[in-house]
């Protein structure tokens, strides 16, 4: 009998034939032919597959949580913003505490779409800013004594945070320090929100960093629904390298999150690993234990045999638009590796109505390629630089601040 076969469905059978995983066949072979299919049965099962074999478990929301503005200053850089700190308590006070560093650019006529990344410094590092706070977690700064912040480290990592271009443009930012959240030094899981779920660190599928630090970015979202001269409902979720590991993942499990921003994310972030380029499975768990969940471990040295791939996580991400960019001399991220990601997902966007990635082949350098999801591979080494942030607010632009 006859069976219409949708052309998406032809199209993954080509690009998924050379062992990529489909993200629209079911684990159990059925392929996932409708938008329904897609929502109601394989996202959650990807997403579950995820969080056992990858992430690891997170908690919701803690009952305990709260949040209490310490700081409003209307009048903050030179009258451009309203600099915004948040003290953040997921299980009540006093500790841990976790500060949202929040700049809303002043003159808006109405609520304002954001973006929301954690960060690697300190928030006192994205701005020389002197109201910042600075943080009490520990610091890996040259200029900082015994690992504790002061004031010669403000504005150390202001080159990655264009804070003025942003609000420019009409966006608000908000930022947290990835260490108020939990420790990314030895000795890891101690301090930090961690040792407050001690069920989720018992099984294979740990609370990992890159789940507690996607965790902090919904648990900020939280708080920013509650501040009206943003539009809690236009937030872009941005991260750069580990962060941006955890922007994707963050993306993945809360869909409040408007759009998903990932720069230089690599190796379980945005890139594949069946290429068998950059850093790879073996290494990543190696150096970085407490980052995924114990789990994982078992695929390493497995790189190019995966049944699953990241292209699937950024599928969880559709039809909300996600940025992947790169870096030409970022070969550890594999950039085409990160681009053929973005693009492997595509049927998925195309199934729920996006137009996905309009780039064929992968873009030459320094040229954004901009539809339903964007991408661009620049000069240069692994940072975040102006040229990045000029894309990333394009595109913006175009996907996040429609209706205004
Ligand atoms: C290391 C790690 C990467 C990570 C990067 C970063 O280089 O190997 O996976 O993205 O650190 O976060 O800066």
């Amino acid at each position: 009998m006859f069976r219409f076969i949708p052309l998406h469905f032809l199209l993954s059978l080509h690009v998924f034939g050379a062992g990529l995983p489909d993200p629209l066949v079911m684990a159990d072979g059925t392929p996932v032919t409708t938008a329904a299919l897609w929502r109601e049965k394989r996202r959650p099962e990807l997403l579950e597959f995820f969080t056992r074999e990858m992430y690891g478990r997170s908690p919701g929301k803690p009952e305990k949580f709260f949040s209490e503005v310490f700081d409003r200053d209307e009048k903050a850089l030179g009258g451009k913003a309203t600099r915004i700190q948040i003290a953040i308590y997921p299980a009540g006070k006093p500790a841990p505490r976790m500060d949202l560093l929040v700049y809303v650019p002043n003159g808006a006529r109405q609520p304002v779409p954001a973006i929301l990344g954690l960060n690697f410094s300190g928030n006192h590092a994205i701005h020389p800013d002197p109201g910042i706070r600075l943080t009490e977690s520990w610091v890996d700064e040259k200029s900082s004594k015994d690992h504790r912040a002061t004031d010669a480290n403000r504005g150390s990592n202001a080159s990655q945070w264009p804070v003025e271009t942003i609000l420019s443009r009409g966006y608000a930012l908000a930022t947290m320090y990835r260490e108020d959240v939990c420790p990314d030094h030895p000795p890891y899981f101690e301090g930090g929100v961690q040792p407050l779920f001690p069920e989720l660190q018992k099984g294979d599928d740990n609370f990992g960093n890159i789940g507690a630090w996607a965790w902090a970015l919904s648990r900020s979202l939280d708080v920013l629904e509650k501040e009206p001269l943003l539009d809690s409902k236009r937030v872009a979720v941005f991260g750069f390298s580990r962060l941006g590991k955890a922007a994707l993942w963050a993306g993945a499990t809360d869909d409040r999150f408007a759009m998903v921003i990932s720069n230089e994310s690599g190796a379980g972030g945005a890139k594949l690993f069946h290429r068998g380029l950059g850093e790879d499975i073996a290494r990543l768990n190696t150096n970085f234990p407490h980052w995924f969940a114990k789990s994982f471990r078992q695929y390493m040295g497995k790189d190019t045999e995966l049944p699953f791939d990241q292209h699937q996580v950024i599928s969880l991400i559709a039809p909300r638009p996600v940025y992947v960019a790169s870096a030409e001399d970022d070969k550890h991220s594999d950039p085409e590796g990160e681009f053929a990601s973005l693009q492997a997902a595509d049927p998925v966007f195309e199934l729920l109505g996006s137009s996905g990635l309009p780039a064929g082949k992968w873009p030459a350098v320094n040229t954004s390629t901009q539809g339903g999801n964007g991408y661009h591979v620049r000069t240069g080494r692994h940072d975040v630089t102006d040229f990045d942030w000029r894309q990333y607010l394009d595109f913006a632009d175009k996907r996040l601040k429609k209706g205004d």
